[in-house]
């Protein structure tokens, strides 16, 4: 028979859309195989999980684990010298045209072995799930070659297996042009579908396709390159677009029905319209815009009332986003993009399971989802983005069950 358990004396919220974060006081949950058995106010509770071992959560708060849906966590060395530079007055454009950036990054990553990336990104790893994170996108695209795109992915699954928790990595081999394509990007995606994408797909390392769209990276033609490849191997994919201009990637990724489209601070009416219609999540990252005092906001009131569903992510990578707090993603949603604390939450948890594609099995707390949940010691859920820098986690309760 298999192991169950009753979880009881619990603020649950649930996440489902039904009231403001899906409330319930003096709740509980019945989790049986690593599953959600039922969930309700705890005098509601059927009399047929009566006797089940029992655990007094004392009033905390629990929601589901938290979501990172978008990460390039897995690098090798560090960008503080251009951060150093762009307090000096150069921009992060002018840092990427003249070599550095995404590519400053690539030398490093190329050049350690698998076990030194393992040891550089682990402790990254690590502080998201301080933080209660149970799920994290991880993205390749600090390799650019067959042999360091491959590394990066091994990594980001062995992070998940070392430590039990859901990895789902994507395959951003159309993030930058390599120093051995320069001046031949047309070559590269070429390079990328033919020679890349499909061994990486065959070795089972990549659950969605990502790409760059901008100026100083591929173009809506590239990109859709790119995008016909993964459709033929039955990949879904994603986007990162409209982040420094308006290229139309938003809307290309939508017409391929991406699962998120993200960063979006250029983003116009109609893409927010091919989004809408495509059900496309729209993935905002504070802490890129933060890192680069953007000015340009992202449209959240078009997105809201188009109907487009909205997720947070750190972004974390070395040179845009160097954020390995989720806590403060939430905050800075709420403080810089006038997102609500419901919607923050909602942003890293329902809607961020949507952005990869499961949730159907995460992201809510509702029967039939896996039991993956935070627990906080705060008396309401606004209080999660509402600090900056405390970690009010309690304990994660996860699983009874293998994640996938
Ligand atoms: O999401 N926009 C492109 N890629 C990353 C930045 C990568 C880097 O600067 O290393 C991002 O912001
Ligand atoms: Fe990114």
């Amino acid at each position: 028979m298999s192991f169950s358990i009753l979880y009881n004396n619990a603020q649950i919220a649930t996440m489902t859309s039904d009231k403001p974060y899906g409330l319930i006081e003096n709740g509980a949950v019945v989790i049986s195989a690593g599953l959600i058995q039922w969930v309700g106010p705890e005098k509601e509770l059927p009399v047929e999980f009566n006797g089940l071992p029992e655990k007094d959560l004392d009033g905390r708060l629990l929601t589901p684990a938290l979501i990172d849906c978008h990460t390039h966590l897995v690098y090798g060395g560090s960008r503080a010298t251009e951060f150093e530079l762009r307090l000096k007055g150069a921009s992060y454009e002018e840092i990427s045209r003249s070599g550095g950036g995404i590519l400053s990054t690539v030398t490093a990553t190329r050049t350690a072995t698998e076990e030194e990336l393992f040891s550089q990104s682990l402790p990254r790893f690590d502080a998201l799930l301080a933080e209660g994170v149970g799920t994290v996108e991880i993205k390749s695209g600090y390799g650019l070659d067959l042999e360091t795109e491959i590394k990066m992915l091994r990594v980001a699954r062995k992070l998940g297996s070392e430590r039990n928790v859901r990895v789902k990595t994507s395959f951003l081999g159309a993030h930058a042009i390599p120093p051995e394509f320069k001046g031949k990007a047309d070559a590269y995606i070429d390079f990328v579908c033919e020679d890349v994408l499909p061994l990486v797909h065959e070795e089972k390392l990549a659950d969605t396709v990502d790409g760059f769209c901008e100026n100083i990276a591929f173009s809506t033609k590239q990109i859709s390159r790119v995008f016909d490849k993964a459709s033929a191997l039955g990949l879904p994919v994603k986007l990162h677009a409209e982040q420094l201009s308006n290229l139309g990637g938003a809307a290309l990724a939508a017409n391929y029905g991406a699962l998120s489209a993200d960063h979006l601070e250029y983003l116009d009416e109609a893409g927010v319209q091919a989004m809408a219609k495509s059900g496309t999540v729209a993935v905002v990252l504070p802490g890129a815009f933060y890192t680069l005092r953007e000015t340009q906001f992202p449209p959240l009131n078009s997105l809201r009332k188009a109907g487009v569903p909205l997720a947070i992510a750190t972004d974390c990578n070395p040179g845009s986003s160097p954020l390995t707090s989720i806590l403060l993603c939430m905050n800075m949603a709420c403080t810089l993009f006038r997102m609500t604390p419901e919607e923050a939450l909602s942003g890293v948890t329902r809607v961020a399971a949507q952005a990869l594609g499961i949730g159907h099995e995460v992201g809510t707390i509702e029967i039939g989802k896996k039991a993956e949940f935070a627990v906080w010691n705060v008396d309401q859920p606004a209080e999660l983005a509402y600090r900056i820098g405390y970690n009010p986690l309690a304990e994660m309760l996860v699983g009874h069950g293998a994640l996938g």
